[in-house]
Order: C-alpha cells, then sequence, then structure tokens
C-alpha cells in the first residue's frame, strides 16, 4: 500500500456513532435525572455511561425511552425509574434519522418515536448524537417519516397521509408480520418524494388526524448536536 493510501484508510477508521455517543455521555453531569433516548448510536452513550458510574462513582437516575434501551441499560447498571417517579429531565442523550439545520429531525427509525417525543417534552436540554450522513438540508430526502397510528385505523390513515404527498408503508417485522411499537401500535413510513417542506406545519396537520398516535417529526425540541466522523472528529453545535 502506497504511504498516502494508507494514510487515507487510518484516518477512516472510526465509527461516527461510538465518536458521537460517547462525547455526548461527558455532558452528563453528576446527581442529575437523564434520558436515554434508543438506537445504535445511544448505544455508545448507554457504554460510556456505565463506565463513568464505575470509574467515576457518578451518580445517576435515568429515564428510558424504549424496552430495548431499559433492558440495556439495566444490563449495564445504569439506575433506571420511571416517568412517573421524575418532574423533569436535566438532560436527554437520544439519536436521529435526519436533523436539519434548525434542528428539526426525523426520528422513529427504531420505533421508539412516541415515548421519545414525551421524554424529550420534558427535558431540559435535548442532546442529538449522529454520525455526518444524518444531517441534511431538507427533512425527508434521505429517510420516510415514522407515523405510529392505532392498527384500528391503520388502512384509512395510510388513505389520510397520502394528500399531505406522502406514500405511506406499513412497516414489517423480519418475520413478516406488522412491526408493532412498545406501545402496542403500527408504524406507516411515509416516503416523500420531494422532502417535507414544512415540517412544523405537517407534524401539527398530522398530530390532529384522529388515529395518529405520534408523528416522528421532532420540532423545536434539540438544543444541540453531538456529530460523530469517520476520522475520529467530534463537532458539538448549539442551536442558535
Ligand atoms: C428510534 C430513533 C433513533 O434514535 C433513530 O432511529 C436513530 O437510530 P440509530 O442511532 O440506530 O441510527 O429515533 O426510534
Amino acid at each position: 500500500m502506497r504511504p498516502s493510501t494508507m494514510a487515507f484508510a487510518m484516518v477512516e477508521n472510526y465509527n461516527p456513532k461510538q465518536i458521537a455517543g460517547r462525547r455526548a455521555a461527558e455532558m452528563v453531569q453528576s446527581n442529575s435525572v437523564v434520558g436515554l433516548g434508543t438506537g445504535s448510536t445511544v448505544f455508545f452513550v448507554l457504554t460510556r455511561l456505565a463506565e463513568r458510574i464505575q470509574e467515576e462513582g457518578l451518580v445517576v437516575t435515568a429515564v428510558a425511552t424504549s424496552i430495548d434501551t431499559e433492558i440495556k441499560a439495566e444490563e449495564m447498571g445504569i439506575p433506571l425509574v420511571s416517568l412517573d417517579e421524575v418532574e423533569s429531565i436535566d438532560l436527554c442523550i437520544d439519536g436521529a434519522d435526519e436533523i436539519d439545520g434548525e434542528f428539526q429531525m426525523i426520528k422513529g427509525g427504531g420505533g421508539a418515536l412516541l415515548r421519545e417525543k414525551v421524554v424529550a417534552s420534558i427535558s431540559k436540554r435535548e442532546v442529538i448524537v449522529v454520525g455526518p450522513e444524518k444531517v441534511v438540508p431538507r427533512l425527508g430526502t434521505t429517510f420516510s417519516l415514522p407515523v405510529e397510528v392505532v392498527p384500528f385505523a391503520r388502512p384509512l390513515m395510510a388513505r389520510r397521509i397520502r394528500p399531505f404527498g406522502a406514500d405511506p408503508t406499513l412497516r414489517m417485522t423480519e418475520e413478516g408480520s406488522p412491526f408493532l411499537t412498545d406501545n402496542g401500535n403500527e408504524i406507516l413510513d411515509c416516503h416523500f418524494p420531494d422532502g417535507i417542506q414544512d415540517p412544523a406545519a405537517l407534524e401539527l396537520a398530522l398530530d390532529a388526524i384522529p388515529g395518529i398516535v405520534e408523528s416522528g417529526l421532532f420540532i423545536n425540541l434539540a438544543h444541540a448536536v453531538v456529530i460523530g466522523y469517520p476520522d475520529g472528529r467530534c463537532e458539538v453545535r448549539e442551536k442558535a
């Protein structure tokens, strides 16, 4: 391998999710209530938090946004409480499927959008951990918008979502049955061929439809984004 090629291979060797997740976990302060998001980037937040609890004696009380995160946090020894045991959350760290320049997001790739949004809504600070590919100029261009719907109304919901310019598809499991969220609902993944022009207006319009439980549009909830890069760099952007 020529030296220049070798150097290139070495600097691209990092996992952006791990870089972002570990950096965000350093933001957690002792004696605080922490919201734990869901997903493969948040996994690295959990591992670093667990290390800090062991190594530094960090004292935290955590609220999980999904059963998946609950199981992982328990296995790692992160102390958990239920949502009704806390008044508010000091810092929530979560992933995203897309985030734009105004920190508006699409979330729900892992199906945890409802609990994630509830926890974000009572968080004093919401920090998002992503790799660079999640940062987009317009939402909906690289990822379909997940919309959680009650199973009873699902075909009707698909018909009501189409006029917004979306093409909804029922999310399925690998076994071939409809994917069910932790709340027993189904998810319509809504592809917008031209992206989403006005995310805030779309969120309001979708949430007003009876039968839609929640959309994966997260508007004005994020305060900062931590972006990990394959060359090992990490960037923290604060909302203006
Ligand atoms: C789950 C989510 C996740 O935060 C989102 O899908 C990002 O996941 P990952 O970090 O695995 O890419 O919204 O509902």
